[in-house]
This record gives C-alpha cells, structure tokens and sequence, in this order.
C-alpha cells in the first residue's frame, strides 16, 4: 500500500532546531524521526511511500534516497509554494490508484495501522480518519462522531466552547482516490478545513478509527522532548543506560538513567548525567560539567564545570567552560563563551556567538543588552 507523507509545513514552533534541519529529520534516540515513521509503516505493510515537501531538502535526499536501505520505495514530490495538505496530495494524484494512507509527517504512533485499513474496507468508507483523546483539542482538529463511528462534524482548532469531545483527528487517514476529484490541482487546499467539511455536508461516508495506542505530535519542544523521553523508557528502561560503540565514559561518572550516550562521545572525570538524557554522536562533556533533562544532537561540546539543564542543543553547539544554561533552546552550531548564565528558556539562533563572560544574571542589564545586539532570542 501506498501512503503520502506529508511534512511540507514551516515547523515554526519547534525553531530554532528546525532552521536548518526538516521536522521529519530531527534526531529521536539518536536516529532521524522519519527513520521511526518508515518503521512503523513498514510493519503495516506501507512500503510505497510519497514524500511531500515544499522543496526536499538535499539532507533528505541524502538520508532516504529511494528507500531501498529501508526496504521500502521513497518518491519525492515537490511543492513551489505550500499547498495545504489536500493539496499537497493532490499534487501527487498520478501515483494514487487505489486506496491510500495520508500520514502528518510529525507523529509518533501504535496506532494499529493495518486493523485501520481492514476497519476502512470493512465500512465501506470514502475516508477513515483516526482519531486519539488528548487534554487540550483546542490546538487540533476536533472529529465529533455518532453511535456507529460515522464522523458528524470536524472542526479544525476549535475555541473552548466548541469543543464537544477530546476525540482528535490524529493525522492519519486512509482515503480511497475519488476523494481527490474535489480538490482543485495547484490550489491551497486541506483536508481539516475544506475537503472533511465539503464531504460531510455531501453526506459521503467519513468514519473514525478511535484508538488509545501512543500518539504524539512532535511540533513543539515539549512533545518532542517528550517522545525522546517515552522512548527512552521504552528501550533503555526507566533507569536504564545505554552506551553505544566507540564512547569514552570515566569510572568517575555519575550516571542516573535514562541515558543514551551517542556513538563516539567522551564524558570526562566526575561528570553527571541525569536522565533523561541524551548524547548525540560524537559529543564530548568535559570534566565535572553537568547534563540533565536534555537532548544534544551530534558533535556537541560541553566545557569543565558547564550545566546544561532541561535543554535541547542542536548539533555542532559549544557551551563554555562555567557556562550554565536551564530550559534553553540551541540552534546548530552555537557557541556560548565561558562562564556564561543565560536567562532560562532563551532560544538562541543557529550560528550565534556568545563572548566568554558576556551574560550573566547579575546584573540584568547584560542580558538587556544582549536581547539588543541580537544576539538572545527570548521567546
Ligand atoms: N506538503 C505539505 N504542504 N505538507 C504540509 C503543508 C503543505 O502546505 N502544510 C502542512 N503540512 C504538513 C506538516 O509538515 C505536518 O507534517 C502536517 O502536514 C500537519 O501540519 P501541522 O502544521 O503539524 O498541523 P497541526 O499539527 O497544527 O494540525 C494537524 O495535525 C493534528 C494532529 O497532530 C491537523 O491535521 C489537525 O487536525 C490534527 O489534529
Ligand atoms: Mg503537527
């Protein structure tokens, strides 16, 4: 079966990670997200999978290829500017023949994929939405269905007084190829505002597969640390710890897991590693510094006595000597001079410098003057 992966949106919330890497790429326990999600569709059978971006990115290309070192075929499709999600699957109507997945390239799920297809079959739909209960539906699409499943009404990003269930369009669709007829070719178009709704007041047959298997989106720092923390339970353990090869890792170190530490990383002397953590590959954290409640991707670098807490560092960032940073987010390749405080939670854009000694926090004003050159994002 055939499923179009649709990863084509700006991913501005999780910025700056995503400046330079797609939201399909972002590292989840060391390994891209989108290697996750080929293997979750792979186990249902879906191995002719249609990748539409806004532009691929060379990264992708690189990584993927035409999927054949996944065992699963990769096509590529391309949009010169967004078309929506209905639209970007449109764009792919030649390849599309007979009944297909959609999939919003930024879940994690055990959603029973083939038992939604048979379900699918079964009722004999135009459409099969999953659907997952969340806390808070006001930041995703509400379905509201009756006594035999039959979607009823879809309200994409509802108020809180039009909020009916906690029942959740959870990205998944299963769709037969005549939906596509009333979406217009090269036009902005999507599937939670305009073609659900215009189907529905049709009167055509949308079911919804409820299911309370895991799901996240990763679109916002939080879920994302979240699945690399779920993950981490998952395979490691809850207290687990895991070294992968070529690493150096001091007898001094103190280590309370979940840890994953990235191939070719170097933790020195009387180091703490609090999980959970994560190390990329090829990270070093130098003696006595301190990472906890944080995610760094390759090629980090964390200096004598620094403390990295409840951050997320892209790759190729250096935080100095003394440094200490809480709740902060990383660009790629930023560097943060010596004895450093950044204020908690700043974003710092990729490629940024900060001098030794140049912020701390007293007093306030240096961090003021930082905001003014640029140089801290607070978000
Ligand atoms: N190719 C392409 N073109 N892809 C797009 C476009 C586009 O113009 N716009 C968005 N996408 C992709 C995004 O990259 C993402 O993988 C997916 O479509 C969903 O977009 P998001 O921007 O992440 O939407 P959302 O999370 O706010 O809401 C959507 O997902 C929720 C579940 O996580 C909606 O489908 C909600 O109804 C749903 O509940
Ligand atoms: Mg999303």
């Amino acid at each position: 079966m055939k499923a179009v992966i649709l990863s084509g949106g700006k991913a501005t919330r999780l910025r700056p990670l995503t400046c330079n890497t797609p939201k399909i790429m972002v590292p989840v326990l060391n390994r891209p997200f989108l290697a996750h999600l080929v293997d979750y569709l792979k186990r249902h059978q879906v191995t002719e999978l249609i990748l539409a971006m806004g532009e691929v990115p060379e990264q992708v290309r690189a990584y993927l290829g035409v999927g054949g070192g996944f065992g699963v075929e990769i096509a590529y499709s391309s949009e010169q500017s967004p078309l929506g999600t209905a639209g970007a699957v449109k764009n792919t109507e030649e390849l599309l023949r007979e009944t297909f997945v959609v999939f919003n390239g930024d879940i994690f799920t055990d959603i029973d994929l083939t038992g939604m297809i048979e379900w699918h079959r079964r009722k004999g739909a135009i459409a099969t939405i999953a659907l997952t209960p969340v806390d808070d539906p006001t930041v995703y699409g509400v379905v509201e269905t009756d006594a035999k499943d039959r979607v009823r009404r879809f309200t994409e990003k509802p108020s809180r007084d039009e909020v009916t269930t906690n029942m959740i369009n959870a990205g998944i669709y299963v769709l037969e190829p005549s939906i596509l007829t009333c979406i217009r070719p090269g036009v902005f178009t999507m599937f939670e505002r305009d073609v659900f709704p215009l189907l529905l007041e049709r009167g055509e047959a949308i079911y919804g597969f409820a299911s309370r298997d895991y799901w996240i989106d990763i679109g916002t720092p939080e879920s994302y640390f979240k699945l690399n923390e779920d993950l981490l339970h998952r395979h490691i353990g809850a207290k687990g710890l895991r070294v992968e090869r070529q690493c150096s890792v001091q007898p001094s170190v103190r280590i309370d897991g979940p840890v994953l530490i990235g191939e070719g990383s170097c933790v020195g002397d009387g180091c703490v590693l609090l999980g959970p953590s994560i190390l990329g590959k090829g990270c070093r954290i130098d003696e006595g510094a301190l990472v906890q409640r944080s995610l760094l991707w390759d090629d980090c670098t964390v200096g004598d006595g620094a403390r990295v807490r409840n951050c997320l560092l892209s790759s190729c960032c250096r935080v100095g000597r003394g440094s200490a940073l809480d709740g902060c987010i990383l660009g790629d390749k930023v560097t943060i001079g010596a004895n450093n405080e950044l204020p908690q939670g700043v974003r710092i854009w990729p490629g940024k410098c900060i001098d030794d000694h140049a912020i701390s926090f007293q007093p306030w004003s240096n961090q003021e003057a930082a905001k003014k050159q640029g140089i801290l994002d607070v978000e």
